[in-house]
């Protein structure tokens, strides 16, 4: 997501600092950046679209004057890539700046009212609406930090803020709701961040903003306040003493690991998706004759596994297409009244786009599923919905997979509303089930993890491996084998588990592995007996099952645990967890490199 950063210095001119902190940040991946400071009661902007260092050989980012400033790069969601859409934000009289991390869900409504009194709004972003009701609220007469706390209760989303005005030009009033935000105390300013890393060369002493805080830095002290209630908060100063590489992980040795652990955020952020966008997407694949789900590697499984879910909420027969062999397979049958939903984290992966410019020129109507705003296929497809998971810098998909699984099968509901073929409470259930996730994958890695890590030990020698699911679960089957494969270097097949008696089960001989998932749905007495004829050969049987099936942890040799009560259509998503995990620490044990696995490229652009 965004990053951010902000200082205060004692002496000097803080643009330099500013330049060099969102430098620090590049590593997260962005696509405008931007600067503010204040400098004799008057505020200086500077900002565009493009690499830090494009921008700044047209803008010079370290020559704005003031010791106060605040520094953004910015990863689009709401508005694409654009000087007008980049931060800082102001409000209409240019007198508050306002750097934003997250997703504010109300902004359109906030945005309508805010309007009918007057107010001129400059770009499509959801975070403008933060400066225009902090301009509202100071017309009361409030003091800045007391007009921040007031316009930050209204909002509904994710938020990591950092604002700086003219009427108090000595601070910097920021606030936090789920997004991260840091403050650092240094010898010669103080400063406020998205990640440690932005400051970590000027100062390793970090005060942790938690959620629900607002906190004011003015020249070097800092106050922390709680938002609902503007009750003081004390909090010291904590010594920080990781290098910087490990501070870019946040303290995780791998970029894999951080991102596996960020997918609740990344969850939450799915369900923060605009009703409209997600309208726009059911409209067109409820009219189309045929619907096509185009996509390469990890998108292809999210897109297989949506198959399912479509099918069996919305009625929807729908054709999953790995999309290098999209045009050979399905080409000549693509016309007018087909529709290709392309999935694509990057938005930019060869084969995919290929596939979408051949059914483009067929007239077909191109929709998108991407985690990149202003890339090209956010261009060419007709509507589009961003998967808002954020920068993923592992070259292994983790929380791309679950995010995008999430949107699809928020699709699919929104889908199988308008066509009424599932009852309101079938679909009022499989809501509720959704909004839960996050906090259920949040579980299965607080409480797995250990577990899984001891299973990479036992098993790190292992020359192959096996992953079977029936139904849904053999997208979450094909899923796993693949990043098994890709970043540990291991050998490994993936079948629907019904398919494996049809060759595959000839390999198996004593001690071989087998990964089964088994959540207990429709699949369960046929998986069983899949169990039963590996075992009968001598497996070794892993099970990924739910929480008190006692009967299946009796028969396999070692099992993980997922909470209990899950609808089948989202059970890719907590199952898939513990796999990345073991993947993970496969990896690991085998001495490779999670975030680099050779031969490949996160995003691929040749076919
Ligand atoms: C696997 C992986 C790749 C990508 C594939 C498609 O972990 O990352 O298989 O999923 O290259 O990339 P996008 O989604 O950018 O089109």
């Amino acid at each position: 997501m965004c990053g951010i950063f902000g200082c205060i210095l004692k002496n000097g001119v803080a643009a330099p600092i500013v330049h060099a902190a969102l430098k620090r940040l590049e590593y997260r991946g962005y696509d405008s950046v931007g600067e503010a400071a204040i400098y004799k009661n008057k505020l200086f902007i500077k900002k565009d679209q493009g690499k830090i260092d494009d921008v700044h050989a047209v803008h010079n980012l370290a020559n704005i004057p003031g010791r106060i400033a605040l520094g953004h790069t910015r990863w689009a969601t709401h508005g694409a890539p654009s000087q007008v859409n980049a931060h800082p934000h102001m409000d209409c009289h240019k007198q508050i700046a306002v750097v934003h991390n997250g997703i504010i869900e109300n902004f359109a409504e906030i945005q309508r009212e805010l309007e009918e009194l007057g107010h001129v709004f400059r770009s499509k972003t959801d975070t403008e609406v933060i400066p225009h009701l902090i301009e509202e609220e100071l017309k009361d007469g409030l003091p800045l930090s007391e007009a921040v706390r007031e316009a930050v209760k209204r909002l509904e989303g994710s938020y990591a803020v950092a604002i700086i005005s003219v009427r108090e030009p000595n601070k910097i009033v920021c606030a936090r709701k789920e997004s991260p935000l840091v403050a650092g105390v240094g010898e010669h300013g103080i400063y406020c961040a998205s990640d440690i890393p932005a400051f970590l060369p000027l100062t390793n002493k970090a005060v942790i903003i938690e959620d629900g805080e607002i906190v004011v830095l003015a020249d070097d002290r800092y106050e922390i306040r709680r938002i609902s209630d503007g009750n003081p908060v004390l909090r010291e100063p904590e010594v920080i003493d990781w290098t910087p590489e490990m501070a870019e992980k946040q303290g995780y040795p791998h970029f894999m690991l951080k991102e596996i652990h960020e997918q609740p955020l990344c969850l939450r952020n799915t369900l923060r998706l605009q009703e409209q966008y997600l309208d726009l997407m059911a409209t067109f694949l409820e009219r189309a004759t045929e619907v096509y789900f185009v996509a390469a590697g990890t998108s292809y499984h999210a897109c297989l596994a949506a198959s399912y879910m479509f099918s069996k909420v919305a009625l929807l027969a729908t054709h999953p297409v790995i999309a290098s062999e999209f045009i050979e397979q399905h080409g000549k049958a693509v016309n007018i009244d087909s529709t290709i939903l392309a999935v694509s984290q990057s938005g930019e992966t060869a084969d995919t786009l290929a596939a979408v410019e051949w059914a483009r020129q067929r007239a077909a109507t191109i929709l998108g599923l991407t985690n990149v705003v202003g890339s090209t296929l956010t261009r060419v497809a007709r509507a589009y919905v961003c998967q808002q998971s954020g920068p993923e810098i592992g070259v292994a998909a983790t929380k791309t997979f679950t995010s995008q699984l999430s949107v699809l099968s928020q699709l699919a509901l929104n889908v199988a509303k308008r066509r009424g073929k599932i009852s309101h409470t079938q679909i009022e259930d499989l809501e509720e089930k959704l909004q839960q996730i996050p906090d259920i994958v949040a579980t299965i890695l607080e409480t797995q993890e250990a577990k899984i890590r001891q299973l990479a030990e036992k098993y790190k020698d292992k020359q192959c491996f096996f992953f079977l699911g029936r139904g849904i679960s053999s997208a979450t089957a094909l899923e796993s084998r693949l990043k098994l494969l890709e970043i540990a270097y291991v050998p490994s097949i993936a079948y629907p588990a019904g398919e494996s008696k049809h060759g595959p089960i000839s390999l198996i001989e004593p001690g071989f592995p087998v990964v089964f998932i088994c959540p207990k749905d429709e699949t369960r007495k046929t998986i069983m007996g899949n169990i039963m004829e590996m075992k009968a050969r001598g497996a070794s049987i892993i099970a990924i099952l739910e929480e008190g099936d006692e009967e299946t942890k009796k028969i396999v040799d070692d099992y993980i645990e997922i909470p209990t009560g899950f609808p089948e259509v989202l059970s890719p998503i907590p199952y898939v967890i513990p796999l990345q995990l073991f993947a993970y620490y496969m990896s690991v044990e085998r001495n490779c490199d999670p975030d680099m696995p050779r031969n490949l490229a996160k995003s691929v652009t040749v076919k």
